[in-house]
């Protein structure tokens, strides 16, 4: 009898098999140390049994249920420090700041940026892109009026483009995400984009779709198996597309600056980037090339615009699920700033009740629950445990949002977690949705100002109303993973 044809694709099934435990072993292989306890580990899937990949960061609070705050749960054959609560989250990345400021392996990204750029790079090439970019962005405007008015002017266009829905019903997904990206698009690229131009659009599109696929159960599993998830089928492999769309964009964007660049007088982030990237042409180890270039410029185009907008689109649903909350919000409004001139920051100081709930909406949602991982940048002794240089970490930060020694029944929406008795706003140490340390997010300032400014436009203009009563109003998210993202709505916008 002639085996040969069934043990061919048996004995490719066995090196395959072999390859992916190689691969993956590699993963794990990290210096002794003391780790935290956790569950037990399988060969090659970890806990994967323990886990539930479509909702990742409620199956790791659950788990820290009966291992505590601090504990080991090995993803796929990499083990990862948890971090759960205010206590743990705030002693690691506040206490010890520089040793868990590191960057921990996140596959579906690595895959693309290959290390470059702000957000997934390590050591020093992330130190000298972060001053860089920073320094930068503040020259630009970031943190000043000059950013202010430029929110202030495409607030204003995105309620120019909702006055043309007459009041019928309409998702409001593409204006605001095309609004938001505006903003940071004038700082990198030095222009806006109309609300019609078509290749902008279906970036964002882009955007939106590669924001899904990543907080689904297929980007959770190409985390924990890349390898194994290069060589399956899934929509998985629709992010590595759309991202390579998106570096083609901003590869042109680069040319055209390259084209026109005034080395006298930078008109944006680019610019900028390029001329430092001329200054230090002749040193091998600079970090200013192509490469950084366009993912630094990634990394802030993409999360300056999918993270705030979704916050966008979630304090509507939240606001017309809490009308009673809306309305004190459309109160403080018509009393601080009234019909005839547009928010502006200095606003926030006398509005401390819509402060507070742009807080609260911040805290309930937490848009990206586990945080970005980070990883210790040394042998790093925490609570009796010794953590391997490069172990992997994950804060937990829904948790500590949803901490009860820090918020009174956190999982109400109120938000008086966030007024003092007398109603004058107060904020918390266990507000973190932008994640403490040294690796805070490098747009929280830029963030804040315009989920304050684009909102109070539009509730200025607008009264919102839901297309079903309030109390259907579903804020569970649609997916979660990286991020928590809203189930998709139409609302309908009448003039106040
Ligand atoms: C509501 C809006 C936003 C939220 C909730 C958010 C949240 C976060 C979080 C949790 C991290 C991980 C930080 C860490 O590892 O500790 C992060 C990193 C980052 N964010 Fe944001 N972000 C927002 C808006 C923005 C904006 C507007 C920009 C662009 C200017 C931006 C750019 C970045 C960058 C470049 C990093 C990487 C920082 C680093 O690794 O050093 N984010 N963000």
């Amino acid at each position: 009898m002639d085996l040969s044809g069934a043990l061919t694709p048996a004995l490719l099934l066995l090196c395959l098999s072999c390859l992916l435990l190689y691969l993956n072993g590699k993963r794990g292989s990290r210096k002794s140390g003391k780790m935290p306890p956790g569950p037990a580990p399988l060969p090659f899937v970890g806990n994967l049994f323990q886990l539930d990949p479509k909702e990742m960061h409620r199956s790791l609070e659950k788990l820290s249920e009966s291992y505590g705050p601090i504990y080991t749960v090995h993803l796929g054959s990499l083990p990862c420090v948890v971090l759960c609560g205010y206590q743990a989250v705030k002693e690691a990345l506040v206490d010890q700041a520089d040793d868990f400021s590191g960057r921990g392996d996140f596959p579906v990204f690595y895959r693309f940026t290959r290390g470059n750029g702000i957000a997934f790079s390590n050591g020093e090439k992330w130190k000298v892109l972060r001053r860089f970019a920073l320094h930068t962005l503040k020259n630009f405007g970031m943190g000043t009026s000059s950013i202010e008015s430029r929110i202030q002017e495409e607030a204003q266009f995105l309620v120019q483009e909702f006055q043309k829905t007459g009041g019928a019903p309409f998702d409001p997904i593409n204006p605001i995400c095309r609004a938001v990206s505006n903003v940071i698009c004038a700082v990198v690229f030095g222009q806006r984009y109309e609300y019609q131009d078509t290749d902008f659009l279906t970036l964002l599109d882009h955007f939106n779709e590669n924001f899904k696929i990543m907080s689904s159960i297929w980007g959770e599993l190409y985390n924990i198996f890349p390898s194994l998830m290069d060589v399956l089928p899934g929509p998985h492999h629709k992010i590595f597309r759309n991202f390579e769309k998106l570096r083609q964009f901003i590869t042109e964007r680069i040319r055209c600056h390259q084209k026109d660049l005034d080395p006298g007088a930078p008109q944006d982030f680019i610019d900028c980037f390029l001329i430092r990237m001329e200054q230090e042409k002749q040193d091998p180890l600079s970090y200013f090339h192509t490469e950084t270039l366009v993912m630094t410029t990634h990394n802030l185009f993409f999360g300056g615009t999918e993270t705030t907008s979704t916050t966008l689109r979630y304090s509507f649903l939240i606001l017309m699920k809490y009308p009673e909350v809306a309305a004190r919000v459309h109160q403080e409004i018509d009393h601080v700033i009234g019909p005839d001139r547009p928010p502006c920051l200095a606003d926030r100081k006398h509005m401390p009740y819509t402060e507070a709930v742009l807080y609260e909406i911040q805290r309930y949602i937490t848009i990206l629950p586990m945080g970005l991982p980070r990883a210790v940048t040394r042998d790093t002794p925490f609570r009796g445990f010794l953590l391997p240089e490069g172990t992997n970490v994950i804060p937990l930060l829904s948790s500590v949002h949803y901490d009860p020694t820090q918020f009174k029944d956190p999982t109400a929406f109120n938000p008086a977690n966030f007024l003092d008795g007398n109603g004058a706003f107060k904020s918390s140490n266990a507000f973190m949705p932008f994640a403490p340390g040294k690796r805070i997010c490098l747009g929280a300032g830029l963030a804040r100002m315009e989920i304050f400014l684009f909102l109070t436009t539009i509730l200025q203009h607008f009264s919102l109303h839901p297309m079903v009563p309030p109390a259907e109003i579903d804020l569970s998210p649609q997916c979660t993973g990286l991020g928590n993202v809203p189930r998709p709505f139409e609302f309908r916008l009448l003039p106040r």
